[in-house]
């Protein structure tokens, strides 16, 4: 029976996790009857609503039951638990099943979306998995019949890395399993156990087994299942005795790895990105969903590339085969994942287009067996008469010979009864139920380690029990009480732990790392119920005291992440030093809050490379950094920030920075790298395919920031400035003028400063860029084979300028001077100069790098030689508000911008007298001159003038009003740079606390300068202006009473 179907595609709202509520998240999506409308957090406005056949809402209207469910928290709740999404999407299955369909459900979503949760569960609280495996079970119960058996059979692989691990196999396998081809049924994997089950329980015993072997993976890396595929098939055959008739179906169930957010500035390329197997089975399957949602759509595809991963092959028969389909896309409703949200939910549209072709398999055994039989016999002949040619006999017959053998075996199995199998499988049963009985035992009886992975799903699976006496942990077990860990940087003999009297202690072997609680142990420590141990780089543990010392505490709560954060805080990282914690309930920076969950992902990930790189004898050392601390745009405002990896080579002294996601793709290959290397396999590859090789580039070393604003009065202005690094720390002091000149580049006069800018509209504006030298490289100083050079953006010009390279010294002169001219003055362009700053890049060159890409495009140059700049007016993002990192700062910005509206004050009134000093000096003309009077300019042209012909004086006064204004333009440069030095300025170690007191009193004196700096400024200028003022009155007074 054929039936053509498309894949069926549901879709489940999850509850806000812990780091969404911190961030105080928003719900961004609504779910009404299979309809999702997901908006963009930025604008409610743009929405976009899709249709699937199912849709859940997980989110809201749930309590949790004594026994640890999730459930409706009353008869209006819409909240749907995990009875209800058995109820629609496991019964599906098993319907499907009872009849002889295959059938298949994928969970597909972004990392911690709820894939594991949907399908497995977590606890009491069980997923499709188990309740469609036990109603499977309880449904044979009632439909027994004499004449029919029920065979069910249990098998569990993993894909990481492009590799098939069987995790029901207790052997080990190098390199994993085979896939391999069968002309007729497809692909399928070479070996894998599949054990014949009785019962719902041994189903449940065989799952905990295999995430046991899962969350200790053989690479000694931290496994998580976000990285990585998991496929539970369960073959339901239903034989009919009387009529030799079999009806099967395979029931695939499966954990996709998380569909992770590579978000990146994209600034960067990897040039082994594309090779690698990061996600190569989730691209993959995005691009076989694309190929049949094209094909189901009716256009025309060459290819569907099933067979460029592990995980596609494996899935032929479901996508676009003969299998009944259906996937569950789990999503996260909060505002801080909108991307990823909004993607999975159109993966998840494409899906549903796909067109199956599910066939009941229903076969007669006896002509199974004919059919095997006459195909072997057809084999047999084959290789005989190649073997009669005598011609490459070995390659030719090499495949045919697999298959024979395989349909030999194939054959075997038909042959052998279910009760034999059974006998077999039951052996291993009571060595199992040993075993777990054994464990539940000493659960009783003693304390014990109990293993904590980054993914949830697979903690506490491991328990390492305590006994009395002395235990030896390390990865040798050759000790007469022994816990083996084979983790990253464990010893043979790494700690030992003493239980004695019911105390339990802990102490070091030698240089061991060993910490507690966060806290690195030197010595000897007692162990309490509930701490938190970590062995070696990354074997993370909680320590379970003795019963009568457990409460009905929840052990979840101390997961990865509080491991993380724990180890994080201790050494100086913690929420406070990003500025994070909620003041006057101020809602937490999702984008900051994202940073600290990156930090403490990654920071395990920096310390397992950088044991594989010292087993491996690479000589590099990687360590974490956030980006950004320091870092700011044009406006001064905080750009976003994000964890980068700094490469050191130990030996050359290079350096290279790598991007989270460059990271974690180079992680990725050095781990498959590794197990080649624990496999004792040849691991030697060209530079090319080298995880850790990259070509020697340039590196970003900071930043500094010159005010435009003076440019607007055509103030010239002389700095020393300093570059700060993205951990807000002075790299270089360097020094340069910003200096408004002639077309031919005379610098312009003090009596041509001006009061109002508005006087440049529509004039030609021309300044230099003279970049003089920069002091005191530490770059330099840490090694003097390097050199530097200077990159900057004049206004929105979209190529960048750079000074040439200077290698070698420590205090580098430039002596670089560039011309801008701007042809006509702007509006738009007034207000970009009066708020942004020159953004200068310091770079830091090693030998052997590759020279800076040098703009390309065409750069337009006047006659004299100037480059010529079209300000363009930008775009600016709404949501460019400065947030201040607490409230003394927020004041003092305050305290700034008001006291911008008062110069805007002051220039009010100096327009105003401009307007009188026209009057003036036309009475003045009128009054002076003969009947031959030149003709009357206004007093704006003369200024024109003024700016043409040098020299021409402007009234006194208005001299005096610049050269004010100059002094204050000077000072307030110094101003900002101090508001931004605040900002950034990060507090130490708060354990430390006599540098803590060192900072609180440098912070207390920057304040207070940066105040006084501030007041004195505004006072200069006011009694300046009042002088000014003054002045003017009296000569007025003066010309008037002469009258
Ligand atoms: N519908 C839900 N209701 C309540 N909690 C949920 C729900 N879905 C997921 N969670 C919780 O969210 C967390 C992450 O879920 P889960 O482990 O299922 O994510 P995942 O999609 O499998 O992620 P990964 O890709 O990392 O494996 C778990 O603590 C889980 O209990
Ligand atoms: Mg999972």
């Amino acid at each position: 029976m054929l039936s053509a179907d498309s894949v069926k595609v549901a879709v489940r709202v999850r509850a806000f996790n812990q780091t969404e509520k911190d961030a105080g998240s928003c719900c961004i999506i609504s779910e009404a009857s299979n309809n999702i409308t997901i908006w963009d957090p930025r604008n409610r406005n743009n929405t976009k609503t899709f249709t699937f056949d199912l849709s859940y809402w997980s989110h809201s209207g749930f309590v949790k039951n004594e026994e640890g469910i999730l459930i409706p928290d009353g008869p209006t709740s819409r909240y749907a638990d995990q009875r209800r999404m058995f109820g629609d999407l496991g019964q599906g299955v098993l319907n499907n099943a009872w009849k002889g369909y295959n059938a298949t459900l994928l969970a597909y979503g972004q990392t911690g979306s709820g894939k594991s949760y949907t399908m497995v569960g977590y606890g009491r609280d069980r997923g499709i998995i188990p309740l469609t495996c036990e109603e499977l079970f309880k449904a044979i119960k009632q439909n027994q019949e004499h004449d029919k058996q029920y065979q069910i059979y249990f098998s569990m692989l993993e894909i990481y890395n492009e590799r098939v691990i069987d995790l029901l196999s207790k052997n080990k396998q190098p390199g994993g399993l085979k896939v391999r081809e069968n002309p007729q049924t497809g692909f399928y994997v070479e070996n894998l156990k599949s054990v014949p089950c009785e019962s719902y329980e041994q189903i449940e015993q065989l799952m905990k087994e295999g995430n046991k072997k899962r969350s200790t993976a053989s690479t000694n890396i931290n496994a998580t299942s976000s990285r990585s595929h998991m496929i539970i098939t369960i073959r339901f055959k239903q034989v009919f005795l009387k009529e030799h008739l079999t009806k099967q179906s395979d029931i695939n169930l499966v954990d996709l790895a998380g569909s992770e957010r590579q978000k990146s500035s994209g600034s960067e390329a990897d040039h082994l990105r594309e090779g690698t197997a990061i996600n190569l089975s989730l691209t993959t399957l995005g691009n076989v969903i694309s190929a049949l949602a094209e094909i189901a759509m009716g256009r025309k595809v060459l290819h569907v590339p099933y067979r460029n991963s592990t995980l596609t092959k494996l899935l032929q028969s479901a996508l676009g085969g003969n299998s009944k389909t259906m996937m569950i896309a789990t999503v996260s409703p909060a505002d801080i994942c909108y991307e990823e949200t909004l993607a999975t939910l159109r993966y998840a549209e494409r899906t549903k287009n796909i067109q199956n072709k599910a066939v009941i398999n229903e076969n007669p055994t006896e002509r199974l067996l004919q059919v095997l039989k006459a195909e072997n016999a057809r084999l047999r002949s084959k290789i005989t008469k190649i073997t009669n040619t005598g011609q490459r006999v070995e390659e030719e017959t090499k495949e045919l010979r697999r298959s024979l053998a395989e349909n030999e075996l194939q054959m075997a199995e038909i042959l052998t009864t279910w009760e034999q199998r059974l006998e077999v499988a039951r052996k291993e049963w009571e060595q199992q139920y040993l075993t777990v009985t054994q464990e539940q035992h000493m659960i009783q009886l003693f304390p014990y380690l109990s293993n904590v992975n980054a993914d949830p799903q697979l903690s506490a699976f491991v328990k390492h029990f305590i006994q009395d006496g002395e235990t030896v942990v390390g990865q040798s077990g050759s000790f007469p009480q022994a816990i083996v860990i084979k983790g990253f940087g464990i010893t043979d003999k790494h700690a030992t732990i003493t239980n004695r009297d019911s105390k339990v202690t802990l102490e070091p072997h030698g240089q061991a790392k060993v910490t507690l609680n966060g806290v690195l142990v030197l010595t000897k420590v007692q162990l309490r119920h509930l701490d938190r141990v970590i062995l070696g780089s990354n074997s993370t543990y909680l320590y379970v005291g003795y019963p009568c010392e457990h409460n009905s505490e929840d052990l979840t709560k101390y997961d990865y992440d509080f491991f993380q954060s724990e180890l994080a805080a201790v050494e100086g990282f913690d929420r406070d030093a990003l500025g994070l914690t909620c003041r006057n309930n101020r809602k937490v920076d999702p984008s900051v809050l994202a940073v600290f969950h990156d930090y403490i992902r990654v920071k395990p990930m920096v310390a397992e490379v950088n044991q594989i790189s010292e087993e491996l004898n690479k000589n590099l050392l990687f360590e974490l950094e956030v980006k950004n601390l320091a870092l700011a745009d044009s406006r001064g405002h905080d750009l976003i920030k994000e964890v980068t990896v700094k490469v050191t080579n130990k030996v050359t002294h290079q350096v290279w920075v790598w991007s989270r996601a460059k990271f974690v793709n180079r992680k990725f290959i050095m781990e498959d790298m590794y197990q080649h290397f624990v496999d004792g396999e040849n691991i030697s590859v060209d530079r090319e395919s080298d995880p850790f090789w990259d070509p020697i580039e340039a590196v970003h070393l900071g930043t500094a920031y010159v005010w435009l604003q003076s440019l607007n009065y055509c103030i010239a202005l002389e700095e020393h400035v300093e570059f700060h690094n993205s951990q807000g720390i002075e790299e270089a002091i360097l020094q340069m003028n910003l200096v408004p000149c002639t077309t031919t580049g005379q610098p312009l006069g003090e009596d041509e400063i001006l009061i109002d800018p508005t006087e440049l509209l529509d004039q030609r504006l021309d300044f230099q860029v003279q970049i003089i030298q920069c002091l005191g490289i530490k770059w330099l100083k840490q090694n003097s084979k390097r050199g530097i050079q200077i990159w900057y953006r004049v206004l929105n010009h979209p190529y960048p300028f750079h000074t040439q390279p200077v290698w070698n010294t420590v205090n580098a002169r430039i002596d670089q001077v560039l011309q801008f001219t701007v042809k006509s003055v702007s509006q738009e362009l007034l207000n970009y100069l009066q708020n942004h700053a020159l953004v200068l890049d310091l770079w830091g060159l090693q030998e052997g790098c590759a020279e800076m890409a040098s703009s390309s495009g065409d750069i337009e140059i006047t006659d004299e030689g100037s480059i010529v700049i079209d300000y363009v007016s930008p775009q600016l993002p709404s949501s460019s508000r400065v947030e201040m990192g607490n409230d003394q700062l927020s004041e003092l910005s305050v305290k700034l911008s008001k006291l911008e509206q008062e110069i805007e004050l002051l220039r009010d009134v100096n327009r105003t007298l401009s307007k009188e000093n026209v009057t003036l000096k036309g009475t003045l003309q009128r009054m002076t001159s003969d009947a031959s009077r030149p003709e009357e300019k206004s007093f704006h042209q003369m200024n024109i003038q003024a700016f043409g012909c040098r020299g021409t004086p402007k009234a006194s006064y208005e001299v005096e009003f610049a050269k004010a204004l100059k002094t204050f333009y000077q000072s307030m440069n110094r101003v900002r740079s101090q508001l931004l030095g605040l900002r950034r300025h990060r507090p130490p170690d708060e354990d430390d606390v006599e540098m803590l007191r060192i900072y609180l009193d440098k912070q207390t004196q920057v304040i207070k300068d940066f105040g006084d700096c501030l007041e004195s400024c505004t006072n200069t200028l006011k009694n300046d202006v009042s002088l000014i003022v003054k002045k003017k009155r009296e000569r007025t007074l003066c010309s008037s009473m002469t009258k």
